[in-house]
Protein backbone atom coordinates (compact mmCIF):
# COMPACT_ATOMS: atom_id res chain seq x y z
CA UNK A 1 0.00 0.00 0.00
CA UNK A 2 1.28 3.54 -0.57
CA UNK A 3 3.18 5.48 1.98
CA UNK A 4 0.96 8.21 3.53
CA UNK A 5 -1.64 7.94 1.22
CA UNK A 6 -5.29 8.53 1.99
CA UNK A 7 -8.37 8.93 -0.60
CA UNK A 8 -8.48 12.26 0.22
CA UNK A 9 -4.91 13.29 0.04
CA UNK A 10 -5.06 14.95 -3.41
CA UNK A 11 -6.78 17.96 -1.71
CA UNK A 12 -3.85 19.18 -0.19
CA UNK A 13 -1.96 19.21 -3.82
CA UNK A 14 -2.28 21.70 -6.96
CA UNK A 15 -5.54 20.23 -8.56
CA UNK A 16 -5.98 21.25 -12.28
CA UNK A 17 -9.21 20.97 -14.21
CA UNK A 18 -11.62 20.22 -11.75
CA UNK A 19 -15.21 21.75 -12.32
CA UNK A 20 -15.74 25.08 -9.84
CA UNK A 21 -19.26 24.07 -8.59
CA UNK A 22 -20.84 27.22 -6.97
CA UNK A 23 -22.58 25.35 -4.08
CA UNK A 24 -20.12 22.97 -2.21
CA UNK A 25 -22.60 21.72 0.11
CA UNK A 26 -24.39 20.32 -3.36
CA UNK A 27 -21.46 18.56 -4.28
CA UNK A 28 -20.80 16.85 -0.94
CA UNK A 29 -24.29 15.79 -0.92
CA UNK A 30 -23.72 14.18 -4.17
CA UNK A 31 -20.67 12.64 -3.63
CA UNK A 32 -21.93 11.40 -0.17
CA UNK A 33 -24.52 9.65 -2.09
CA UNK A 34 -22.28 8.10 -4.55
CA UNK A 35 -19.86 6.40 -1.17
CA UNK A 36 -23.18 4.74 -0.49
CA UNK A 37 -23.64 2.93 -3.64
CA UNK A 38 -21.94 -0.41 -4.35
CA UNK A 39 -19.01 -0.34 -6.39
CA UNK A 40 -18.98 -0.93 -10.14
CA UNK A 41 -15.92 -3.04 -10.30
CA UNK A 42 -14.38 -5.42 -7.73
CA UNK A 43 -11.08 -5.52 -6.95
CA UNK A 44 -10.04 -8.96 -7.90
CA UNK A 45 -11.18 -7.99 -11.41
CA UNK A 46 -8.35 -5.20 -11.27
CA UNK A 47 -5.96 -7.58 -10.33
CA UNK A 48 -6.74 -9.84 -13.09
CA UNK A 49 -6.75 -7.41 -15.30
CA UNK A 50 -2.84 -5.87 -13.84
CA UNK A 51 -1.74 -9.94 -14.60
CA UNK A 52 -3.29 -9.68 -18.29
CA UNK A 53 -1.56 -6.35 -18.48
CA UNK A 54 1.85 -7.60 -16.85
CA UNK A 55 1.93 -10.48 -19.82
CA UNK A 56 1.52 -7.84 -22.90
CA UNK A 57 4.65 -5.50 -20.53
CA UNK A 58 6.82 -8.66 -21.23
CA UNK A 59 5.70 -9.04 -25.24
CA UNK A 60 3.14 -11.98 -24.43
CA UNK A 61 0.35 -9.91 -25.09
CA UNK A 62 -1.61 -6.59 -27.13
CA UNK A 63 -3.86 -3.97 -25.27
CA UNK A 64 -6.30 -2.63 -27.37
CA UNK A 65 -8.39 0.05 -25.55
CA UNK A 66 -10.95 2.04 -27.79
CA UNK A 67 -14.38 3.89 -26.79
CA UNK A 68 -15.66 7.45 -27.33
CA UNK A 69 -13.79 10.54 -26.66
CA UNK A 70 -16.72 11.53 -23.92
CA UNK A 71 -19.75 9.31 -23.29
CA UNK A 72 -22.78 11.27 -23.18
CA UNK A 73 -26.25 11.06 -21.57
CA UNK A 74 -27.76 11.83 -25.28
CA UNK A 75 -25.92 9.19 -26.78
CA UNK A 76 -26.82 6.75 -23.91
CA UNK A 77 -28.45 3.74 -26.16
CA UNK A 78 -27.87 0.12 -26.36
CA UNK A 79 -27.13 0.01 -29.71
CA UNK A 80 -24.30 2.51 -29.40
CA UNK A 81 -22.97 0.38 -26.54
CA UNK A 82 -23.40 -2.92 -28.41
CA UNK A 83 -21.53 -1.49 -31.87
CA UNK A 84 -18.70 -0.14 -30.11
CA UNK A 85 -18.50 -3.38 -28.06
CA UNK A 86 -18.76 -5.38 -31.41
CA UNK A 87 -16.16 -3.05 -33.48
CA UNK A 88 -13.38 -3.82 -30.37
CA UNK A 89 -14.42 -7.54 -30.73
CA UNK A 90 -13.93 -7.06 -33.69
CA UNK A 91 -10.69 -5.46 -34.20
CA UNK A 92 -9.20 -7.79 -31.46
CA UNK A 93 -10.04 -10.88 -33.43
CA UNK A 94 -7.94 -10.01 -36.00
CA UNK A 95 -5.19 -8.34 -33.49
CA UNK A 96 -5.03 -12.02 -31.91
CA UNK A 97 -4.66 -13.56 -35.52
CA UNK A 98 -2.13 -11.34 -36.77
CA UNK A 99 0.01 -11.58 -33.52
CA UNK A 100 -0.60 -15.01 -32.31
CA UNK A 101 -0.97 -13.18 -28.84
CA UNK A 102 -3.70 -13.18 -26.47
CA UNK A 103 -5.47 -9.22 -26.87
CA UNK A 104 -6.39 -7.46 -23.53
CA UNK A 105 -10.11 -5.62 -24.20
CA UNK A 106 -10.56 -2.76 -22.84
CA UNK A 107 -13.24 -0.08 -23.32
CA UNK A 108 -13.17 4.04 -22.69
CA UNK A 109 -16.76 2.69 -21.83
CA UNK A 110 -19.18 2.60 -18.75
CA UNK A 111 -17.78 6.25 -17.17
CA UNK A 112 -15.52 8.17 -19.73
CA UNK A 113 -17.71 11.53 -19.06
CA UNK A 114 -15.09 14.18 -17.78
CA UNK A 115 -13.32 16.37 -20.06
CA UNK A 116 -10.09 18.31 -19.36
CA UNK A 117 -10.00 21.56 -21.40
CA UNK A 118 -7.25 23.18 -23.42
CA UNK A 119 -8.94 26.41 -22.53
CA UNK A 120 -11.19 27.30 -19.18
CA UNK A 121 -13.87 29.27 -21.09
CA UNK A 122 -14.92 29.21 -24.79
CA UNK A 123 -16.36 32.05 -27.22
CA UNK A 124 -18.87 32.05 -30.11
CA UNK A 125 -20.05 34.92 -31.85
CA UNK A 126 -18.36 37.10 -29.28
CA UNK A 127 -20.46 35.15 -26.34
CA UNK A 128 -17.82 34.30 -23.88
CA UNK A 129 -18.91 30.79 -21.40
CA UNK A 130 -17.36 28.48 -19.04
CA UNK A 131 -16.14 25.60 -21.44
CA UNK A 132 -18.14 21.99 -21.84
CA UNK A 133 -16.36 19.39 -19.12
CA UNK A 134 -18.16 16.09 -19.93
CA UNK A 135 -21.39 15.62 -19.18
CA UNK A 136 -21.38 14.39 -15.59
CA UNK A 137 -20.18 18.19 -14.56
CA UNK A 138 -22.59 20.61 -17.24
CA UNK A 139 -24.18 20.44 -20.54
CA UNK A 140 -23.00 20.89 -23.84
CA UNK A 141 -25.82 23.66 -25.21
CA UNK A 142 -24.24 26.87 -25.21
CA UNK A 143 -26.12 28.77 -22.53
CA UNK A 144 -24.70 30.10 -19.44
CA UNK A 145 -27.43 28.36 -17.20
CA UNK A 146 -25.88 25.16 -19.04
CA UNK A 147 -23.01 25.54 -18.69
CA UNK A 148 -22.61 26.04 -14.51
CA UNK A 149 -21.58 22.83 -13.03
CA UNK A 150 -23.96 20.70 -11.39
CA UNK A 151 -23.66 17.61 -9.12
CA UNK A 152 -26.75 15.78 -9.54
CA UNK A 153 -24.77 15.08 -12.87
CA UNK A 154 -22.02 12.86 -11.15
CA UNK A 155 -25.09 10.58 -10.02
CA UNK A 156 -26.23 10.23 -13.36
CA UNK A 157 -23.02 9.85 -14.82
CA UNK A 158 -22.52 6.76 -12.18
CA UNK A 159 -26.21 5.12 -13.39
CA UNK A 160 -25.41 5.45 -16.71
CA UNK A 161 -22.28 3.86 -16.58
CA UNK A 162 -23.51 1.12 -13.80
CA UNK A 163 -26.30 -0.23 -16.82
CA UNK A 164 -23.42 -0.06 -19.52
CA UNK A 165 -21.56 -2.02 -17.69
CA UNK A 166 -24.08 -4.64 -17.07
CA UNK A 167 -24.77 -4.52 -20.46
CA UNK A 168 -21.36 -4.92 -21.46
CA UNK A 169 -20.89 -7.93 -18.95
CA UNK A 170 -23.77 -9.78 -20.57
CA UNK A 171 -22.42 -9.31 -23.90
CA UNK A 172 -18.97 -10.71 -22.62
CA UNK A 173 -20.78 -13.45 -21.09
CA UNK A 174 -23.62 -14.32 -22.60
CA UNK A 175 -22.65 -15.57 -26.11
CA UNK A 176 -22.84 -12.40 -27.65
CA UNK A 177 -19.03 -12.14 -28.12
CA UNK A 178 -18.76 -16.16 -29.81
CA UNK A 179 -16.16 -15.95 -32.39
CA UNK A 180 -17.55 -17.26 -35.10
CA UNK A 181 -20.45 -14.89 -34.62
CA UNK A 182 -17.37 -12.22 -34.53
CA UNK A 183 -15.31 -13.15 -37.62
CA UNK A 184 -18.97 -13.37 -40.08
CA UNK A 185 -19.27 -9.57 -38.59
CA UNK A 186 -16.05 -9.01 -40.27
CA UNK A 187 -16.68 -11.00 -43.14
CA UNK A 188 -19.46 -9.10 -43.88
CA UNK A 189 -17.91 -5.83 -43.65
CA UNK A 190 -15.22 -6.72 -45.94
CA UNK A 191 -17.48 -7.43 -48.71
CA UNK A 192 -18.79 -3.60 -48.40
CA UNK A 193 -15.26 -1.78 -48.34
CA UNK A 194 -13.66 -0.50 -51.13
CA UNK A 195 -10.34 -1.93 -49.64
CA UNK A 196 -11.47 -5.46 -49.53
CA UNK A 197 -8.66 -6.96 -51.11
CA UNK A 198 -6.07 -5.60 -49.20
CA UNK A 199 -7.41 -7.79 -46.38
CA UNK A 200 -9.13 -10.56 -48.14
CA UNK A 201 -5.74 -12.54 -46.81
CA UNK A 202 -5.57 -12.05 -43.39
CA UNK A 203 -9.53 -12.50 -43.21
CA UNK A 204 -9.47 -15.84 -45.52
CA UNK A 205 -7.20 -16.93 -43.06
CA UNK A 206 -8.86 -16.34 -39.85
CA UNK A 207 -11.96 -18.23 -41.58
CA UNK A 208 -10.07 -21.12 -42.55
CA UNK A 209 -8.29 -21.21 -38.98
CA UNK A 210 -11.85 -21.47 -37.55
CA UNK A 211 -12.79 -23.61 -39.89
CA UNK A 212 -10.31 -26.43 -39.33
CA UNK A 213 -11.11 -26.00 -35.25
CA UNK A 214 -14.41 -26.58 -36.39
CA UNK A 215 -13.50 -29.73 -37.54
CA UNK A 216 -11.16 -30.81 -35.37
CA UNK A 217 -14.23 -30.75 -32.40
CA UNK A 218 -13.44 -27.13 -31.08
CA UNK A 219 -16.03 -24.71 -31.82
CA UNK A 220 -18.13 -22.42 -29.76
CA UNK A 221 -20.41 -25.49 -28.22
CA UNK A 222 -17.59 -27.57 -27.31
CA UNK A 223 -15.32 -25.07 -25.68
CA UNK A 224 -17.31 -22.49 -23.77
CA UNK A 225 -14.13 -19.82 -24.00
CA UNK A 226 -15.14 -19.34 -27.46
CA UNK A 227 -18.35 -17.67 -27.12
CA UNK A 228 -16.96 -15.48 -23.86
CA UNK A 229 -14.62 -13.14 -23.58
CA UNK A 230 -12.76 -11.08 -20.84
CA UNK A 231 -13.87 -7.01 -21.29
CA UNK A 232 -12.43 -4.18 -19.07
CA UNK A 233 -13.48 -0.48 -18.55
CA UNK A 234 -11.36 2.78 -18.59
CA UNK A 235 -11.84 6.27 -18.39
CA UNK A 236 -9.65 9.31 -17.50
CA UNK A 237 -9.48 9.80 -13.55
CA UNK A 238 -9.82 13.10 -13.80
CA UNK A 239 -13.31 14.42 -11.82
CA UNK A 240 -11.40 13.41 -8.31
CA UNK A 241 -14.27 13.95 -5.99
CA UNK A 242 -15.79 11.18 -8.25
CA UNK A 243 -13.52 8.97 -7.90
CA UNK A 244 -12.98 9.11 -4.47
CA UNK A 245 -16.39 8.72 -3.60
CA UNK A 246 -15.72 5.34 -5.71
CA UNK A 247 -12.72 4.18 -3.98
CA UNK A 248 -13.56 1.36 -1.85
CA UNK A 249 -10.81 -1.00 0.83
CA UNK A 250 -10.40 -4.07 -0.66
CA UNK A 251 -11.98 -6.60 2.22
CA UNK A 252 -9.54 -9.52 0.29
CA UNK A 253 -6.30 -7.80 0.70
CA UNK A 254 -7.03 -3.95 2.41
CA UNK A 255 -5.76 -2.08 -0.15
CA UNK A 256 -7.67 0.67 -1.95
CA UNK A 257 -8.90 0.34 -5.47
CA UNK A 258 -10.89 2.87 -7.56
CA UNK A 259 -14.39 0.93 -7.94
CA UNK A 260 -15.31 3.35 -11.06
CA UNK A 261 -13.59 1.23 -13.35
CA UNK A 262 -11.03 -1.38 -13.59
CA UNK A 263 -8.37 0.87 -15.49
CA UNK A 264 -7.73 4.66 -15.04
CA UNK A 265 -5.40 6.98 -16.90
CA UNK A 266 -3.95 10.31 -16.38
CA UNK A 267 -4.50 12.84 -18.75
CA UNK A 268 -1.59 15.01 -20.48
CA UNK A 269 -2.43 17.76 -19.00
CA UNK A 270 -2.97 16.29 -15.75
CA UNK A 271 0.31 14.70 -15.11
CA UNK A 272 2.74 17.53 -14.27
CA UNK A 273 5.08 16.81 -11.06
CA UNK A 274 3.08 17.84 -8.03
CA UNK A 275 -0.51 17.31 -9.49
CA UNK A 276 -3.40 15.91 -7.24
CA UNK A 277 -4.17 13.76 -9.81
CA UNK A 278 -0.99 11.66 -9.80
CA UNK A 279 -0.92 12.24 -5.83
CA UNK A 280 -4.59 10.20 -5.66
CA UNK A 281 -3.48 7.58 -8.39
CA UNK A 282 -0.40 7.04 -6.72
CA UNK A 283 -2.60 5.11 -3.89
CA UNK A 284 -4.93 2.88 -6.15
CA UNK A 285 -4.43 -0.71 -6.80
CA UNK A 286 -5.82 -0.45 -9.92
CA UNK A 287 -3.77 -0.59 -12.88
CA UNK A 288 -3.18 2.92 -14.33
CA UNK A 289 -2.27 4.72 -17.92
CA UNK A 290 0.00 7.84 -18.11
CA UNK A 291 -0.52 10.07 -21.00
CA UNK A 292 2.64 11.23 -22.62
CA UNK A 293 2.71 13.99 -24.92
CA UNK A 294 5.24 16.71 -26.18
CA UNK A 295 6.16 18.39 -22.78
CA UNK A 296 6.76 15.30 -20.98
CA UNK A 297 10.64 14.67 -20.94
CA UNK A 298 12.38 11.52 -19.82
CA UNK A 299 13.68 12.39 -16.53
CA UNK A 300 10.41 13.55 -15.26
CA UNK A 301 8.78 10.38 -16.78
CA UNK A 302 11.58 8.17 -14.89
CA UNK A 303 10.20 10.38 -11.35
CA UNK A 304 6.92 9.75 -12.13
CA UNK A 305 7.47 5.99 -12.20
CA UNK A 306 8.78 5.92 -9.35
CA UNK A 307 5.65 7.64 -7.69
CA UNK A 308 3.45 5.86 -8.91
CA UNK A 309 4.79 2.05 -9.12
CA UNK A 310 7.91 2.63 -6.93
CA UNK A 311 7.72 -1.74 -6.42
CA UNK A 312 7.78 -1.64 -9.94
CA UNK A 313 4.92 -4.02 -10.29
CA UNK A 314 4.70 -5.48 -13.76
CA UNK A 315 1.59 -4.68 -15.57
CA UNK A 316 0.84 -1.73 -13.06
CA UNK A 317 1.91 1.04 -15.69
CA UNK A 318 0.77 1.65 -19.18
CA UNK A 319 2.56 4.64 -20.69
CA UNK A 320 0.11 5.95 -23.58
CA UNK A 321 2.79 7.87 -26.12
CA UNK A 322 0.40 10.56 -28.31
CA UNK A 323 3.26 13.10 -30.37
CA UNK A 324 1.73 13.63 -33.50
CA UNK A 325 2.30 11.83 -36.72
CA UNK A 326 5.24 13.96 -37.32
CA UNK A 327 6.82 14.20 -33.78
CA UNK A 328 6.78 10.59 -32.28
CA UNK A 329 10.15 9.33 -34.54
CA UNK A 330 11.89 12.26 -32.93
CA UNK A 331 10.48 12.01 -29.23
CA UNK A 332 9.70 8.50 -28.63
CA UNK A 333 13.40 6.76 -28.79
CA UNK A 334 14.28 9.31 -25.53
CA UNK A 335 11.69 7.96 -23.70
CA UNK A 336 11.82 4.36 -24.56
CA UNK A 337 15.64 4.41 -23.64
CA UNK A 338 15.26 5.85 -20.24
CA UNK A 339 12.28 4.00 -19.30
CA UNK A 340 14.06 0.57 -20.54
CA UNK A 341 17.77 1.83 -18.83
CA UNK A 342 16.11 2.05 -15.58
CA UNK A 343 14.36 -1.07 -15.66
CA UNK A 344 10.61 0.14 -15.11
CA UNK A 345 8.10 -2.63 -16.72
CA UNK A 346 5.87 -0.90 -18.75
CA UNK A 347 3.50 -1.38 -21.55
CA UNK A 348 3.72 0.63 -24.24
CA UNK A 349 0.49 2.03 -26.08
CA UNK A 350 -0.02 4.42 -29.25
CA UNK A 351 -3.27 7.05 -28.92
CA UNK A 352 -2.70 7.79 -32.47
CA UNK A 353 -5.46 10.21 -31.92
CA UNK A 354 -4.69 13.22 -29.71
CA UNK A 355 -1.55 14.62 -31.36
CA UNK A 356 -3.49 14.71 -34.74
CA UNK A 357 -6.50 16.38 -34.18
CA UNK A 358 -6.54 19.50 -37.09
CA UNK A 359 -9.33 22.02 -38.18
CA UNK A 360 -11.07 21.50 -41.86
CA UNK A 361 -11.78 24.34 -43.93
CA UNK A 362 -15.61 23.92 -42.43
CA UNK A 363 -14.59 24.33 -38.78
CA UNK A 364 -15.13 21.16 -37.77
CA UNK A 365 -12.70 18.73 -35.32
CA UNK A 366 -11.29 16.55 -37.49
CA UNK A 367 -8.43 13.97 -37.32
CA UNK A 368 -6.97 12.79 -41.10
CA UNK A 369 -6.89 8.99 -41.02
CA UNK A 370 -3.40 8.94 -43.06
CA UNK A 371 -2.08 10.73 -40.19
CA UNK A 372 -3.57 8.60 -37.08
CA UNK A 373 -2.14 5.56 -39.54
CA UNK A 374 1.37 7.74 -40.05
CA UNK A 375 1.80 7.58 -36.09
CA UNK A 376 1.16 4.08 -35.67
CA UNK A 377 3.52 3.36 -38.32
CA UNK A 378 6.28 5.57 -36.33
CA UNK A 379 5.20 3.88 -33.30
CA UNK A 380 6.16 0.30 -34.44
CA UNK A 381 9.21 1.56 -36.17
CA UNK A 382 10.17 3.08 -33.12
CA UNK A 383 9.83 0.08 -30.94
CA UNK A 384 11.48 -2.16 -33.01
CA UNK A 385 14.83 0.11 -33.43
CA UNK A 386 14.77 0.08 -29.65
CA UNK A 387 14.03 -4.01 -29.62
CA UNK A 388 10.97 -3.17 -27.59
CA UNK A 389 7.20 -4.45 -27.78
CA UNK A 390 4.92 -2.10 -29.57
CA UNK A 391 2.34 -3.04 -27.07
CA UNK A 392 -1.01 -1.44 -27.62
CA UNK A 393 -3.34 0.61 -28.52
CA UNK A 394 -5.22 3.50 -27.29
CA UNK A 395 -8.28 4.94 -29.61
CA UNK A 396 -11.30 6.98 -29.56
CA UNK A 397 -13.68 5.27 -32.11
CA UNK A 398 -17.58 3.98 -32.13
CA UNK A 399 -19.06 1.62 -33.52
CA UNK A 400 -21.47 3.72 -34.80
CA UNK A 401 -21.36 5.22 -39.03
CA UNK A 402 -20.25 8.51 -38.16
CA UNK A 403 -18.49 11.57 -40.69
CA UNK A 404 -15.73 12.89 -38.10
CA UNK A 405 -12.17 11.60 -38.91
CA UNK A 406 -11.23 12.40 -42.74
CA UNK A 407 -10.22 9.40 -44.83
CA UNK A 408 -10.23 5.52 -44.82
CA UNK A 409 -11.44 3.45 -47.48
CA UNK A 410 -15.26 4.87 -47.48
CA UNK A 411 -13.72 8.12 -47.94
CA UNK A 412 -14.83 10.78 -45.31
CA UNK A 413 -14.00 14.13 -46.89
CA UNK A 414 -14.13 17.57 -45.30
CA UNK A 415 -17.01 18.45 -46.93
CA UNK A 416 -18.92 15.28 -45.77
CA UNK A 417 -17.98 15.73 -42.20
CA UNK A 418 -21.19 17.05 -41.46
CA UNK A 419 -23.08 14.55 -42.43
CA UNK A 420 -23.55 12.50 -39.38
CA UNK A 421 -20.81 14.52 -36.93
CA UNK A 422 -21.75 13.50 -33.52
CA UNK A 423 -19.14 13.40 -31.19
CA UNK A 424 -19.55 15.42 -27.83
CA UNK A 425 -15.59 15.84 -27.36
CA UNK A 426 -13.22 14.72 -30.07
CA UNK A 427 -13.51 13.15 -33.53
CA UNK A 428 -14.17 9.03 -33.33
CA UNK A 429 -13.05 6.51 -36.16
CA UNK A 430 -15.97 5.19 -37.22
CA UNK A 431 -16.54 1.39 -37.18
CA UNK A 432 -15.64 1.03 -40.98
CA UNK A 433 -12.43 3.15 -39.97
CA UNK A 434 -11.87 0.97 -36.76
CA UNK A 435 -11.85 -1.95 -38.79
CA UNK A 436 -9.43 -1.05 -41.06
CA UNK A 437 -7.14 0.22 -38.63
CA UNK A 438 -7.03 -2.97 -37.18
CA UNK A 439 -5.77 -4.27 -40.55
CA UNK A 440 -3.25 -2.09 -40.86
CA UNK A 441 -2.08 -3.25 -37.37
CA UNK A 442 -1.86 -6.50 -37.76
CA UNK A 443 0.31 -6.19 -40.53
CA UNK A 444 3.26 -4.59 -38.01
CA UNK A 445 2.56 -7.15 -35.77
CA UNK A 446 2.55 -9.58 -37.85
CA UNK A 447 6.12 -7.97 -39.13
CA UNK A 448 7.43 -7.47 -35.13
CA UNK A 449 6.36 -11.01 -34.64
CA UNK A 450 8.28 -12.17 -37.81
CA UNK A 451 11.60 -10.35 -36.58
CA UNK A 452 11.19 -11.49 -33.39
CA UNK A 453 11.43 -15.06 -35.35
CA UNK A 454 14.41 -14.15 -36.94
CA UNK A 455 16.45 -12.79 -34.02
CA UNK A 456 15.42 -15.74 -31.98
CA UNK A 457 16.60 -18.44 -35.09
C1 LIG B 1 -8.35 11.95 -23.99
O1 LIG B 1 -7.82 10.82 -24.02
O2 LIG B 1 -9.56 12.13 -24.19
C2 LIG B 1 -7.49 13.14 -23.76
C3 LIG B 1 -7.98 14.29 -23.37
O3 LIG B 1 -6.21 12.87 -24.02
P1 LIG B 1 -4.87 13.67 -23.61
O4 LIG B 1 -4.88 13.78 -22.13
O5 LIG B 1 -3.80 12.76 -24.13
O6 LIG B 1 -4.90 15.00 -24.31
CO1 LIG C 1 -10.29 12.98 -26.74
Amino acid sequence: MAAHWAPDSWTKAEARQLPDYPDAAALDRATDQLKSFPPLVFAGEARNLTTELAKVSEGKGFLLQGGDCAESFAEFHPNNIRDTFRVILQMAVVLTFASKLPVVKLGRMAGQFAKPRSAPTEVVDGVELPSYRGDNVNDIAFTPEARIPDPQRLIRGYTQSAATLNLLRAFAQGGYANLHQVHRWTHDFMGRSPWAKKYAETADRIGEALEFMAACGIDPETVPQLAQTHFYTSHEALHLPYEQAMTRQDSLTGDWYDTSAHFLWIGDRTRFEGSAHVEYLRGIGNPIGVKCGPSLDPDALLRMLDTLNPGRAPGRMTLITRYGYDKIEAALPKLVRAVTREGHPVVWSCDPMHGNTVKAVTGYKTRPFERILAEVRGFFAVHRAEGTHAGGIHAEMTGQNVTECTGGAIDVTEQTLADRYHTHCDPRLNAGQSLELAFLLAEMLNEEMAERRRVAA
